[in-house]
């Protein structure tokens, strides 16, 4: 990296408006503190419902980049991007259809499908037909909501008398409800960065399943880097993420969430397009393990920033 050159004038945008808004502004800091120590002059917009009048006034300032610090909902299906798209901002992570469609678990699911990407096998339930829903899957099944996060909203289902409150409970965060074959064996996130495979991290929860408790209660899981599996099931899995990542069109960073079974068979969950950098994130986690700093990943982000249709008419 050449240290001379002149730095680009970047926009951190964190906070946001979804639940995930502590989370963002966590990553933020720590971006922030990474953008000091490398020299990047910045300014930080804490994105509220004016965010577009307030890119508009950054970009007068001189803002070249646009540095995404926010997680969930308004930023992680495309929204905050569209505004950069309009503004004509570079941003840092992928576009507006890669960042929409992976929002969405069961679209994702289909695009996968039509790559041959391994997948669970599922149904599609409308929250309007809970009452109409038949099973036609053995049990035991997953339910949640298609696009949330944070395990909100899921359930393992284990006898068919739980179906319906598991619906229900989905249907509290989304229209649409997938229910999912449950994939026995271990979990696996598979980070990319620079669109290039990070350290794959198993991880295992002391309790149940990777729930919203388990995600965010420091100690209640276990995170093993490398993953413990055989080194061509962890190749195996490492190019299925890389060809998930490409298979949605996303740009430079992600994490591909994987069940792997103990006879090595991977299976995509989904992909997190703006995956948590916080201090205890599992990416940034990742790429130290890879050998790349929190300073580098955070100069990476910010040097691949670009726009939907940079380089083309
Ligand atoms: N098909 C499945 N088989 C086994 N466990 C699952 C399955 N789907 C989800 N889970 C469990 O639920 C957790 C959250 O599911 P995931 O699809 O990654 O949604 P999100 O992280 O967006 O809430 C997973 O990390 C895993 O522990
Ligand atoms: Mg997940």
């Amino acid at each position: 990296m050449n240290t001379s050159a002149k730095k680009k004038k970047v926009v951190l945008l964190q906070g946001g408006l979804s639940s995930e808004r502590e989370v963002s502004l966590s990553t933020g800091k720590g971006f922030a503190q990474a953008l000091v120590e490398l020299g990047y002059p910045f300014e930080v917009i804490d994105c509220k419902e004016d965010l577009l009048v307030q890119i508009n006034e950054a970009k007068r300032n001189g803002a070249e980049v646009a540095l995404l610090a926010l997680h969930g909902k308004y930023a992680e299906e495309g929204i905050a991007q569209s505004i950069c798209e309009y503004v004509k901002l570079p941003y840092s992570g992928s576009g507006i259809l890669g960042s929409a469609l992976c929002m969405d678990k069961v679209f994702t699911k289909e695009v996968l499908a039509n790559h041959k990407i391994p997948i669970a096998h599922h149904q599609i339930a409308n929250k309007n037909e809970i009452n109409k829903f038949h099973l036609e899957m053995p049990l035991p099944v997953v339910v949640k909501p298609s696009r949330d996060g944070s395990s909100v909203g899921i359930t393992i289902v284990n006898d068919k008398s739980q179906l319906k409150s598991a619906l229900e409970e989905a249907a509290k965060y989304d229209q649409y409800i997938l229910i999912e074959e449950f994939i026995p064996g271990i979990e696996l996130t598979v980070p990319i960065l620079d669109e290039k495979v990070l350290t794959p991290i198993e991880i295992v929860p002391k309790t149940d399943f990777y729930d919203y408790k388990n995600k965010y209660t420091a100690g209640r899981t276990d995170y093993i880097m490398p993953a413990r599996l055989a080194e061509s099931v962890l190749k195996r899995t490492c190019d299925i993420a890389l060809r998930a990542f490409h298979a949605c069109r996303l740009r430079c960073y992600a994490r591909v969430d994987f069940r792997v079974t103990t006879d090595g068979r991977p299976y995509v969950l989904e992909i997190n397009t703006l995956p948590g950098c916080t201090p205890t994130s599992l990416l940034p986690k990742s790429a130290a393990h890879s050998g790349i700093s929190f300073n580098r990943l955070v100069e990476i982000l910010v040097e691949r920033a670009t726009l939907d249709y940079a380089g083309v008419r």
